[in-house]
């Protein structure tokens, strides 16, 4: 990397941009746009050509924009130290763009990876590009192709002196609360796509307590117009977000083909792709309980297994007694109150996972500045984060349930979210996300758990031994023999 003279890109004419995209699919072209409405001139790199000549063709009016054929042209093109986003499909076709650029770059480069990418694949090309005195930046980016054009949340990972000189532009490109950028350096290596992985986390967490919400108010016999009326009510007030605005907007569309609401004729499976598993597994291999999260993962893996719907919808039966008398209004009000207190839950998972991985990588992660950079332009903006960032920033926090405001109000809202949960289950509807919330929230606030049985069974069959509470050290009880007590060290 360090023999400038003869590298390909050295030779060849000046370079002109001052950020490349290469990969121009919608999430690259909304990028490398919103890089040249900012007045950075972006040089542009596509497999397939069409896609960079119609990009040029349709936008490049917009601002400048350095077009090439290939890898080397676009290289070439590039101010020093080179800045490059790679915005195509994570996986092999991350690793096979970054194969073909490392030959092209000089020492002190930036390469960034602005795809979905899983955080242990950015910790290996990050050490595997550090070897060629080069920077990998692994950036989640969240707002989709709408975020991408107008200003997205932005969660880079890599050194520090990458994000000085690539910082300040992906700080001008995101999305703005209260004039504050939505970008700010995560930590090393893996922490940026470890943080974007949360947030994915997160909003199926979010997207299944909404489902829910949903379903109770729908199974009580409210037509889907008025609930997008009370989603619309809802997003005055603490539930104010993105998801909950955009949930009133599909609940009152009409199907135009059958007149009927869309939410009637849509298939009710849903798919669960990489991110919102990977926080799972990552949970799992962790040791963080996000149950929350798991079961919001969950419920799209059982809406998605129809042989495995019909064959229990033609076996088992439902609550037998009477049907559950409501009052709407006061249901209503329960329902808020679930949906805001398991959200609350689901934060405080994902960021007890963030808080968690940052210590076992030493990423050092501020939490307060992952709350402030998902305040606007990602998928989970919502009102409750400025309250996170500043609960975070005034002390450091084991859990959000233990912030002062938080848990005042937790505590509120406490007896409507039982009753949503109580009245789901006595009606027989399934509520997986607002259940396994609650329990979080009974389980981590018990005196005492009931592991101390489970710890007694498992030295029962298996002699694993068990710590007693008024002396230290381990026990063992001897089950088959006389049944008395053995210090076990
Ligand atoms: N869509 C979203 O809302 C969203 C949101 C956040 C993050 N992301 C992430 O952003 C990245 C880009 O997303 P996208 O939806 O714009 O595009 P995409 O459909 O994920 O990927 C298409 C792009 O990848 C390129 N590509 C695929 N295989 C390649 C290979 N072997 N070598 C070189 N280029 C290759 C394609 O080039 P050709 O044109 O030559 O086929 C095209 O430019 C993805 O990692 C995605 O997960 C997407």
């Amino acid at each position: 990397m360090s023999d400038v003279d003869t590298t390909p890109a050295a030779t060849a004419a000046p370079a002109t941009a001052q950020v490349g995209v290469a990969g121009l699919a919608v999430m690259g072209r909304n990028l490398a746009r919103n890089l040249a409405h900012h007045g950075y001139a972006v040089a542009l790199y596509n497999r397939t050509q069409t896609r960079t000549d119609d990009l040029v063709a349709q936008y490049g009016s917009e601002g400048t924009f350095v077009p090439s054929t290939s890898l080397e042209e676009f290289v070439t093109s590039l101010e020093r130290p080179r800045r490059i986003i790679i915005m195509v499909q994570a996986g092999a076709p991350t690793d096979a763009v970054i194969d073909a650029l490392v030959p092209l770059l000089e020492e002190g480069d930036i390469v960034v990876d602005g795809g979905n990418a899983h955080y242990e694949d950015t910790r290996r090309r990050e050490a595997a590009l550090r070897e060629h005195g080069l920077h990998f930046v692994g950036a989640g980016i969240s707002g989709g192709e709408e975020g991408a054009l107008n200003g997205p949340s932005i969660m880079p990972g890599g050194s520090r002196e990458a994000y000085a000189a690539l910082g300040p532009i992906l700080e001008d490109i995101s999305a703005k609360y209260d004039g504050e950028p939505c970008c700010a350096y995560m930590g090393t290596d893996g922490a940026g796509h470890f943080v974007k992985m949360i947030h994915n986390g997160i909003e199926y967490a979010d997207m299944q307590f909404i489902s829910e919400a949903y379903d109770v108010l729908r199974a009580a016999g409210m037509a889907p117009t008025e609930i997008a009326g009370v989603f619309q009510e809802w997003n005055t007030g603490d539930l104010d977000s993105y998801l909950i605005e955009i949930t009133s907007e599909v609940l009152a569309h009409v199907d135009a083909e059958t007149g009927k609401p869309l939410v009637d004729v849509v298939v009710d499976a849903a798919e669960q792709k990489g991110t919102g598993r990977w926080t799972v597994q990552t949970a799992l291999e962790l040791g963080v309980p996000v149950n929350a999260i798991a079961e919001s993962v969950f419920a799209r893996s059982t809406s998605g297994h129809p042989e495995l719907r019909a064959a229990a919808r033609a076996a088992l039966s439902g609550p037998t007694g009477e049907p559950v008398k409501v009052d709407m209004g006061e249901l209503v009000d329960d329902v808020r109150d679930a949906l805001w207190a398991s959200k609350v839950v689901a934060y405080s998972q994902g960021l007890d996972q963030i808080r968690t991985a940052s210590q076992a990588y030493g990423w050092d992660v501020d939490i307060a500045e992952v709350a402030k950079i998902w305040r606007a332009g990602c998928i989970i903006r919502a009102r409750l984060l400025e309250r996170i960032r500043s609960e975070y920033a005034a002390q450091n926090l084991v859990t959000l349930l233990a912030a002062p405001s938080v848990s005042a109000d937790l505590a509120t809202a406490q007896d409507g979210w039982r009753r949503v949960v109580a009245h789901a289950v006595a009606a027989g509807l399934p509520v997986p996300g607002f259940s396994a919330a609650l329990a979080y929230y009974d389980t981590v606030r018990a005196e005492r758990l009931p592991a101390a049985l489970l710890q007694g069974l498992r030295d029962f069959f298996g002699a694993h031994t068990y710590r007693r509470i008024d002396r230290e050290g381990a026990f063992h009880t001897d089950w088959s023999g006389d049944r008395g007590e053995i210090p076990m060290r």
